[in-house]
């Protein structure tokens, strides 16, 4: 695997010449942060060695390099869910990727069910911690002692430094941001009602099918995390509305202005 890292880092190396220290990963409802990043460098997933070659039709998987809100980024255009298939280590590789190039900044958002009764269809919450539901923990296994120790601390797993920068702005933009805790689920269905009022009362207020495998490597990394969720479903028990991937889509598109604006005041920020 070290070796796997190496070759692919000194790969984008050898293309890019500024490399940044903060990374984006674009889940759903931040694409269009990609035409806000300009002097952009695309590099396809399947040109970048031992990366994993995505799976979805019609999802374009780049990784992007370029300037935003005055900085250098890296954007990962498409990300690898683990109920696509790929394993736990396929899921996490662009992290340790990001790792090995420097990036000591990763910004991550998701589309997510809201249990939390205050939460509205189209909310944005910034993630203050999550819970690990997937079956398999991405860093179990041999421990690289290069990459990070055996048993990291997930106490400040989402930097609370970032969550301050995201309320001053939200602050100063009159902008609505809820705060809460995303647990994190293989997929891919989507949960009963009773699932939905269980990860509420473990202390939930969204659930989506990503980001936390990402996170846990990237704080085994070293790296400070700032993640977001747009809520586009709410679930529970007195929930009858039957969410679905056009709906999800729908929402995300229409949150999607807010999240762009947040993210990139806070790449000029942070
Ligand atoms: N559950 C899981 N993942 C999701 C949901 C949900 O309700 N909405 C968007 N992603």
């Amino acid at each position: 695997m070290l070796e796997k890292i190496k070759q692919t880092a000194e790969f984008l190396r050898s293309k890019v010449s500024d490399m940044p220290r903060t990374a984006i990963i674009l889940g759903t409802g931040l694409g269009d942060l990609v035409d806000h990043i300009s002097d952009k460098q695309f590099i396809p997933y399947h040109e970048i060695p031992n990366f994993p070659v995505s799976t979805v039709e019609g999802h374009s998987g780049n990784l992007i390099f370029g300037t935003l809100g005055g900085k250098r980024v890296m954007a990962m255009q498409g990300r690898f869910h683990y109920y696509e298939g790929y394993d736990m280590k396929q899921v996490t590789f662009p992290v340790r990727v990001m790792q090995a190039l420097g990036i000591d900044t990763l910004f991550v958002s998701n589309a997510a069910g809201g249990m939390n009764k205050e939460f509205r269809v189209g909310d944005v919450m910034v993630i203050t911690d999550h819970i690990n539901l997937f079956p398999e923990n991405p860093l179990r296994g041999k421990n690289y002692n290069e990459l990070g120790p055996r048993f990291p601390a997930m106490t400040e797993a989402y930097s609370k430094e970032l969550v301050a920068i995201a309320d001053s702005i939200a602050d100063e933009k009159g902008l609505r941001l809820m705060h809460g805790v995303y647990v994190g689920t293989p997929g891919p269905t989507f949960e009963t009602p009773a699932e939905y009022e269980y990860f509420r009362v473990i202390g939930g207020d969204a659930v989506g099918m990503s980001t936390v495998p990402e996170v846990i490597v990237a704080n085994h990394g070293g790296m400070k995390v700032f993640g977001i969720s747009v809520i586009t479903d709410l679930g529970g028990k007195d929930i009858t509305e039957v969410p679905t991937h056009e709906e999800v889509q729908k929402a995300a598109i229409k949150a999607q202005p807010t999240v762009v604006a947040l993210i990139k005041e806070m790449v000029a920020r942070s």
